[in-house]
Order: C-alpha cells, then structure tokens, then sequence
C-alpha cells in the first residue's frame, strides 16, 4: 500500500516515455526513508518502426497456497521484452478445511484474508499478499506486466451477470465485482484512471482489452471474455438452469455409473445420446456469448488495419484470449485402440489401467488397484500410492470413459460452451497474417491447431472435419501452481495426455505434468515456442527446464500454410532435462534438489534516465 502514490505517479508519466528505451525505475516511500528494488522495463518501438526479435513469456493461474512461484523466477533469469498473465494472478477463495496445501500457514507465509475475498479491503490485501512471492517479486522488476483478468481475479465461472462462487448472504455481485475491479486498477499495470470506478448495477465495457504494437514485428491483443458480455455458462450442476440439465458427469453417472463398458447395451446408447443432444442444444445456442459481437468486430477491424501496413512485410499479429479453445475431449478408448502398436509394453499398461478402473473383480477376487498421480503439492499425500478401486472410483471412471465415447464435452465454461460466438470470432480473425491464440485457464499445456468448424458440425465431429480450414495455431498454459491434470488422477497422466491427443485431431501436444510456462522468441520469419516446466513447487528448490519445442514458420501476406513444426529447446537458465517425450512412462517427481532463486540484485545497470528516483 505505501507505494501507491509514486504507482499512481506513473500512469501520470506514462506518456511522456521514448519508444524503444529502456527503462530502469525505484519506488520511494513518500518521507523518503523506504526504497523499493530496482525495475526495469523496456519499451517497444512504435508500430511500423523495423524491429528483428521479441522475447517474451506468458503464465496464468498462480494459487499461492497451492505452491512457490518457481515459474517467474525461472523467467526472470530471461532477458524478456515483457511477460504476460493470462489470467488468475490470484485465486479470490479462502483456506479450505480439507486441504493441506504449502501455504496455508500463519503469516507471513499463509493465506490472507483466510476467507473467501469479497470487501474492497479484502481484494487489497489479497494483492499484497501475492506481491510478497520472491518469485513474482524478481520477475516483476525484469520486465513490464501485460496482464488479462481471468474469473478469479473476481470470483470462480464469473460471467456478466453472476458467478458460481457467490452466494446469498455475502457481498452483493455487483458491489462485489466493484470492488474486484477498484482493487485491480490499483494493483496492476494497466491504462485505466483509478478515479473511475465502475457504478454499480451498469454492465460496464471495461477498456481492458486492448492493443499492443511491437515496431513491424508483432501485435498484441487483449480480449476480455468475462464480465462484459459473456452469457451464463452452466458446468457445475448450480449453474446450469435446473430446468435444463445439470452437470454432464452428474447426468451420465445414473446411465453408466454402475455398468462396465461391455456391458452397455442399446438402452445406454439411447440414455447417452439423448444426453449429448440435450448438451448440444445448450452449446449451439446462438444466444450464448463469449466476446460478443462488438468486440469480434473489434478484433477484426484490428487485424485489418494491421494489414494494411503489413503490405510486404512479414507481420505476426497475435491474437489474444484466455480461454482454452483446442480442448475438446479426451477419449480413454480411443487411444488404446488407435494409439499404439498393439503388445506395446505401454498399451498393455494401459489396457491394464483400463480394465482395473472400469470393471469390478470376480466374486472372491482381490480389489483391483491404481496408482495415484497429483500435480501440486495439495494431494502429494496421495501421490504416487497404491489405493484400491473404490465404488465411487469406478462410477467416475466410467463415466470418463462414456463422455469420451459418446463425445461429450463436460467444460462449458470455456469456448465449448459457446460455439457460435466461437465461430464468430475464429472467422474474424480468419484473414489475420498470422494469428495465434495464447491461453491460460486449464492449468495444463494445450498445443494445437483451430479450425474453422461450423458449430452443427463440431458437435458431432468435434475439429474432425478435414475440410474446414486451419485459421490459427494456439498454444495455452500451463499454471504457475493451479492444480491440474490430477483432477483426473486416477488415470496414469501420460494415459490422459494420449487420451486428449486421440479424440482431438488438430491438438499437436498435450502436457498435464508439470507447472510452469510458455516461453516465445518471435523473429520476422518464425515463432519460437518453448514450455518451460518446474520440477516442484513445494519448495523454493526448484529446476527450470525445457520440456518441448515449436517452430511456426511465419506465412508472408497472409498465404501459405499455417503449421507447427517440432522445435528445439533452447538453453534454458539454469536447466537440466529430466523430461521424457510422450509415450515413454514417466512420473513427476518433487524430490529435486536445484538452484536457490537469486533476489533481482539492483545496480547493475543504473541508468541515466532513472526517473522515478528523481521524484
Ligand atoms: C515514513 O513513513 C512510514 C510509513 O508511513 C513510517 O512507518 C515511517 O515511520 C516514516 N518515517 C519517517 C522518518 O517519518
Ligand atoms: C481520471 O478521471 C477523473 C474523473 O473522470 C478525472 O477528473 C481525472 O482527470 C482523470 N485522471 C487522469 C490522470 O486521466
Ligand atoms: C440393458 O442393460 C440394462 C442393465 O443391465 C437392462 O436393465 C436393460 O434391460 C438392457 N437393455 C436391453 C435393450 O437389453
Ligand atoms: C439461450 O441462451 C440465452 C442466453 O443465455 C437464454 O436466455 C435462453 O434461455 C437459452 N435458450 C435455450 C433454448 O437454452
Ligand atoms: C474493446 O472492445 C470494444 C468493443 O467491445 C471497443 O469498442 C473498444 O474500442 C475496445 N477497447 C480498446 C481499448 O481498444
Ligand atoms: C506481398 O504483397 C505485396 C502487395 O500485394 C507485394 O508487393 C509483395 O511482393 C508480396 N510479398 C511476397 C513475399 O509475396
Ligand atoms: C476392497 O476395498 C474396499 C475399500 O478399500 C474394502 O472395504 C474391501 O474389503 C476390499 N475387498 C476385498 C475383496 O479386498
Ligand atoms: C490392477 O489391479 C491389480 C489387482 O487386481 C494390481 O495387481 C495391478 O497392479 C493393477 N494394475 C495397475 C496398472 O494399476
Ligand atoms: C485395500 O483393500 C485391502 C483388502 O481389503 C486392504 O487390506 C487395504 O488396506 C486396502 N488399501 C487401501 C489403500 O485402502
Ligand atoms: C464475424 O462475427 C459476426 C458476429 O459477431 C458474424 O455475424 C460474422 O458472420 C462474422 N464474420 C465472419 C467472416 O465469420
Ligand atoms: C463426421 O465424422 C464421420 C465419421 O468419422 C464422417 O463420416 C463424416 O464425414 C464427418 N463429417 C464431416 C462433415 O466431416
Ligand atoms: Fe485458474
């Protein structure tokens, strides 16, 4: 809080910076007696201005009582031009009873406010909480913040008129949002006057989105996809009007819950097939908005104003939203019929994983076993453990298996749940050079292409439809700390990772193992994309490394293919790589030792133009 004058000081400055200059900057306490760290920023050129290489690197869904930061510190080791949050710079909820996560424990180290945020107080001191992290703090003096809010920076599955995570009896929706939105103009980076704060009970269009331009090279979208149009999702069973239908697992567990998959007859095929018809009335609903119209015809206006001075030149306009789009659904089956060679030592681990969750032992025989998987530290308890094959495992698994078969999608809080104005959007964007969508929100990394599908289409065939057209590459994830994959930890995560690739088509790599980020280097002719992973988040002992690689060569005037090709990892601060290419059986391990974060050491570069200091 003490240093929020000289914050609000900059924006004040803000305009009278020289493009293509770096700049280096302290925060005073007021009486003088406090010094903040040194910060550096360095500022593009302007739009047009030649300009041969970017460096940047994105993140999203940073929990902190979940686990360290590990994943900015190991990008403040990067020279970056600038790094984005997609989303969930911090998660609204208050400590659970259940869980025994990190950083749950007293001050300074544990959660703060301990409930669930909701007063303007509490959303401050949720801010001040997470600017503590090392790792946040060192990556936060590297380089400037281009940030996106995601729902919890208000509350879980917010939308524009109401939230899952809200509930009578607490700080009204509107007022709350309100004090969401104050507190977030204070706290982050962003071109907003703090002075002017949203009235209550106005659905406001929050400048939020916005554009980025980096001399000829790049453009950066913004898209705000939550408060402004979006329209009621409906995934957890509170959500979804009780009239229509409730969650998709809740619906598919009394058709297929008690039966193993050889056991389904025609009475299933018909319970389940109405099931995902009534799922696609509610996806095909022209009604349901994620951007909504205005903003489409923003960002398509956008990209043709960008090619207007792209005329001869090689320009990588990159389009920005945060939700995921590739994901569709994964498909246990499939994958162990398509997948791999049959005999292969994998597949029959697999078949055996298959057969254990889904089918009940012989009368007399023993339980049938798994193996536990957890990506954070909250279920290392769990990790890596041999349990028994409950009734209530079974149920699950069963159903995992039947909405893979019958292809139902059961996220409908991200764009599966908005299929037309997916389309709009994926068509507007369709004449860009060369779009990319990065994303956050799922907590894993997605790598895949986007298709222009008629919705009547995707919900039938999904993305397999080899006749419509590549219109983007997108590359999402993964999560600083949010628990992922293991949400689906009965499955082994390498199963689920060839799950996923084998129901989807157009999805080139799948990762649920690790936390981290995704790393860019982007040059007039391709775009460098690497994910970086940490090999824990339970402690400050972590090692950075290069899981996997992606070159997408650029298309000049906009012709040519669009296409992903395997990259080479680059040499990554302080890496090792302990990582294996997919369909080799790996477990993440947390017991590494490794490098200690460094503290940003300020000085070593003190420039003429320190402006702040001078204040
Ligand atoms: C400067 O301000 C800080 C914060 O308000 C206060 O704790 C400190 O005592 C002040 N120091 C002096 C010398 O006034
Ligand atoms: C912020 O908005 C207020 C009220 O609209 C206005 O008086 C003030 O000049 C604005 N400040 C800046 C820095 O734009
Ligand atoms: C399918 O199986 C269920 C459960 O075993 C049974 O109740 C139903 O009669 C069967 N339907 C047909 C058409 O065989
Ligand atoms: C379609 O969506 C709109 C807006 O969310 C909603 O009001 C309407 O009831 C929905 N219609 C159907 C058939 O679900
Ligand atoms: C954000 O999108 C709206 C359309 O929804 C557009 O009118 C506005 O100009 C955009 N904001 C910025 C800062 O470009
Ligand atoms: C791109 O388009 C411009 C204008 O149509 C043309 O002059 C230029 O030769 C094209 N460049 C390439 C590499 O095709
Ligand atoms: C199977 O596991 C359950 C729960 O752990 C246990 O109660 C039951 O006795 C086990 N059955 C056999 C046959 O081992
Ligand atoms: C399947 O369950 C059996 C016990 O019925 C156990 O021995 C085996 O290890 C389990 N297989 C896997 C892959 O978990
Ligand atoms: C699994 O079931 C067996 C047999 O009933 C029991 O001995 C064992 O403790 C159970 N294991 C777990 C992890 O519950
Ligand atoms: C652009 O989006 C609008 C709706 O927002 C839609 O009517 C139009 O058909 C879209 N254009 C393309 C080329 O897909
Ligand atoms: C949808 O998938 C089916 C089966 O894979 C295929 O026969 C059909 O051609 C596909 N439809 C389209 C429009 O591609
Ligand atoms: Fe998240």
């Amino acid at each position: 809080m003490k240093y929020l004058v000289l914050a609000a000081a900059i924006l004040m400055w803000a305009n009278g910076l020289k493009p293509a200059t770096d700049y280096w900057f302290n925060f005073v306490l007021v009486n003088g007696t406090e010094v903040s760290p040194l910060g550096h920023f360095r500022l593009p050129p302007n739009a047009g201005a030649n300009l041969d290489s970017l460096k940047y690197a994105f993140f999203s869904c940073s929990n902190w009582p979940t686990g360290y930061f590990n994943a900015y510190d190991q990008a403040s080791k990067y020279d970056l031009d600038f790094w984005m949050h997609l989303g969930d710079y911090y998660y609204e909820y208050g400590i659970s009873d259940g869980s025994k996560d990190v950083r749950w424990e007293a001050p300074p180290q544990g959660l703060q406010p301990s409930g669930d945020i909701q007063s303007l107080d509490d959303y401050r001191r949720r801010h001040a909480l997470y600017r503590r992290d090392p790792g946040l703090q060192a990556l936060s003096a590297t380089a400037a913040l281009i940030a996106i809010w995601d729902d919890h920076e208000f509350m879980n599955n917010v939308w524009s008129g109401g939230a899952q995570n809200q509930y009578p009896g607490e700080v009204e929706y509107w007022q709350r949002r309100s004090n969401a939105l104050r507190a977030y103009t204070e706290w982050m980076p962003i071109r907003w006057n703090m002075t002017d704060t949203p009235a209550l009970n106005v659905p406001a269009n929050y400048a939020i989105n916005r554009t980025f331009d980096f001399g000829n090279l790049a453009t950066l979208f913004m898209l705000e996809d939550r408060v402004t149009k979006r329209t009621q999702a409906g995934q957890d069973s509170n959500e979804f009007d009780p009239t229509e239908i409730t969650d998709p697992d809740v619906s598919a567990e009394p058709i297929v819950g008690s039966l193993a998959p050889s056991d389904w007859n025609s009475t299933v095929d018909a319970a389940m097939l109405q099931l995902q018809q009534q799922l696609n009335i509610k996806r095909t609903n022209k009604s349901d908005l994620m951007l909504g119209p205005n903003q489409i015809a923003w960002i398509q206006s956008e990209t043709q104003r960008l090619l207007l001075y792209a005329v001869d030149k090689i320009l990588m306009p990159n389009v920005i939203a945060m939700i995921v789009i590739v994901i569709q659904l994964q498909d246990y089956e499939g994958v162990l019929q398509s997948a791999m060679a049959p005999n292969d030592a994998v597949q029959q681990y697999w078949q055996e994983v298959y057969d254990n969750l889904t089918t009940t032992p012989a009368a007399g025989a023993p339980n049938h076993t798994y193996q536990t998987f957890a990506t954070t530290p909250s279920s290392l308890s769990k990790y890596a453990s041999i349990q028994n094959v409950t009734d209530s495992v079974l149920t699950s698994s069963r159903v995992d298996v039947a909405l893979g078969r019958y292809n139902i999608n059961n996220d409908f809080d991200s764009w599966q749940g908005y299929l037309w104005d997916r389309y709009y959007f994926l068509g507007n964007i369709s004449k860009a050079n060369n779009p990319t969508i990065y994303s956050g929100d799922s907590h894993d990394f997605w790598t895949g292409y986007l298709t222009l599908v008629n919705p009547e289409e995707y919900v039938t065939n999904g993305s397999n439809v080899p006749t419509s057209p590549i219109v983007a590459t997108e590359f999402d994830g993964g999560s600083v700390s949010s628990d992922g994959g293991s949400s689906t930890d009965t499955w082994p995560l390498d199963y689920s990772n060839a799950a996923w690739m084998a129901a989807n088509p157009n999805m080139v790599h799948v990762e649920q193992r690790y936390k981290g980020y995704v790393y860019v280097e982007l040059t007039p002719t391709n775009q460098h994309v690497e994910q970086i992973y940490v090999s824990t988040i339970a402690s400050m002992d972590y090692v950075g490394f290069c899981g996997v690689a992606f070159d997408v060569p650029a298309r000049v005037n906009g012709s040519g293919e669009i296409v992903i090709n395997p990259g080479k990892c680059g040499s990554v601060p302080g890496a090792t790589t302990p990582y294996k290419s997919s369909g080799v059986l790996v477990t993440p391990t947390y017991t590494v030792s490794g490098v200690k974060p460094t503290s940003i050491q300020a000085g070593t570069a003190m420039p003429t133009d320190s402006f702040l200091t001078a204040a």
